[in-house]
C-alpha cells in the first residue's frame, strides 16, 4: 500500500483548516427575532446558579429547542434555555444551561452562545461557575472573583480559521476585565461580602480530580478548579468582549475535603449562596457604565 492510500493520521487531521460552523450566526439570528434590544450583559449561569434567571423582570424564556441547532445540555442543575429581561435597569440575556466539553459537546457548541451574544452587539459577559476550592483559605460558600485562569483542557475554541471580527492571536494578559473586576470588588465592599480573587484552573472532567492532581494544580498556582468557563472566556476574548468571572466554591477539592465529592453538594451550595450571588449581580449591573 502506498502512503497516499492510507487514511490521514490523527496527527495531520488537525492541520486541515475546516471552515467554521454557522451555529453562532444562526443562533444570533434566532435570538434577534425574539429580543428587540441589544443586551448590556450576557450571563452564563453555572451549576446550581440557575436561580439567577428568576430575578429578571419582563422576562422572556426561550428554550434551546426553539432556536434550532442547539442540543440539550445534559448536566443536572442546568435548565436549557435563554432568559431575556431587565434587572437594575439593564438589559440582560442569560444562558441557563451550559454546554460542557465533558458532555461530549464540541467547542463549536460550547462557545456558540458567547459568540451569538457578541453578534447581537453585547460587549460584556458574566461567566459564573461552581468550583472546587484549592486555596486553603476558601470554605464552601466562598464566592471567588476569577482573576485569571489556567487552560488545562487541552483545547481552545479559537482553533481553526479566524472568524470575521476576531484576531488570530488575542492577547490574554487581561483575560478578565480590570474595570469589571473593580466594579465587583466595590459591589462586594458595599454589601460587606468577602470576595477573594484567585486563579481558576479549567479541566476537562467529568471525573473529579485525584488528590495528587489537586496538589499539582496548587503547585501551578490554581486557587479553584472547575470544568467550564475557560472555553467561553477564550471565545469572548477572541470576539473582543469584556469578561467578568465568578466562581462559587461549592466544595473543598479532593484530598482537602475529608468526604467524597458529589454533584448534590455542588447544587446545594448554589442554593445556599443564592442571596449573596443575587445581591452581587444586582449591584454589578446597577454599576455598569451604560
Ligand atoms: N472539581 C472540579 N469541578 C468542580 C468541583 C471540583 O471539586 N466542584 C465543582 N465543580
Amino acid at each position: 500500500m502506498k502512503p497516499s492510500d492510507l487514511p490521514p493520521s490523527d496527527s495531520s487531521a488537525h492541520l486541515e483548516a475546516k471552515p467554521h460552523g454557522s451555529l453562532p450566526s444562526s443562533l444570533a439570528d434566532a435570538l434577534r427575532e425574539r429580543i428587540p434590544w441589544t443586551p448590556d450583559m450576557f450571563g452564563v449561569l453555572g451549576s446550581g446558579l440557575g436561580h439567577l434567571g428568576e430575578l429578571l423582570e419582563d422576562s422572556l424564556f426561550i428554550p434551546f429547542e426553539e432556536l434550532g441547532g442547539l442540543p440539550r445540555p445534559g448536566a443536572q442543575g442546568h435548565a436549557g434555555r435563554f432568559i431575556a429581561g431587565h434587572l437594575e435597569g439593564r438589559r440582560v440575556l442569560l444562558q441557563s444551561g451550559r454546554f460542557h466539553l465533558y458532555e461530549g459537546h464540541s467547542l463549536e457548541v460550547v462557545a456558540a452562545p458567547v459568540r451569538a451574544a457578541a453578534a447581537l452587539g453585547t460587549r460584556r459577559v458574566l461567566l459564573t461557575n461552581a468550583a472546587g476550592g484549592i486555596n486553603p483559605r476558601f470554605e464552601p460558600g466562598t464566592i471567588m472573583l476569577i482573576d485569571d485562569h489556567l487552560n488545562l483542557m487541552g483545547r481552545n475554541p479559537l482553533i481553526g480559521p479566524v472568524r470575521p471580527g476576531e484576531e488570530r492571536f488575542p492577547d490574554m494578559s487581561e483575560a478578565y476585565d480590570p474595570e469589571l473586576k473593580r466594579l465587583v470588588v466595590s459591589a462586594a465592599g458595599h454589601l460587606g461580602l468577602e470576595l477573594p480573587r484567585g486563579v481558576y484552573a479549567g479541566v476537562l472532567g467529568p471525573s473529579y480530580e485525584t488528590p495528587a492532581e489537586i496538589r499539582m494544580l496548587a503547585a501551578l498556582g490554581a486557587d479553584a478548579v472547575g470544568m467550564s468557563t475557560v472555553p467561553e472566556t477564550l471565545a469572548a476574548r477572541g470576539a473582543g468582549l469584556s469578561v467578568l468571572g465568578l466562581s462559587l466554591i461549592t466544595n473543598l477539592a479532593a484530598g482537602i475535603q475529608p468526604t467524597p465529592l458529589s454533584h448534590e453538594e455542588v447544587l446545594a451550595a448554589g442554593q445556599e449562596a443564592r442571596p449573596r450571588m443575587e445581591a452581587l449581580v444586582r449591584r454589578v449591573l446597577a454599576g455598569l457604565r451604560s
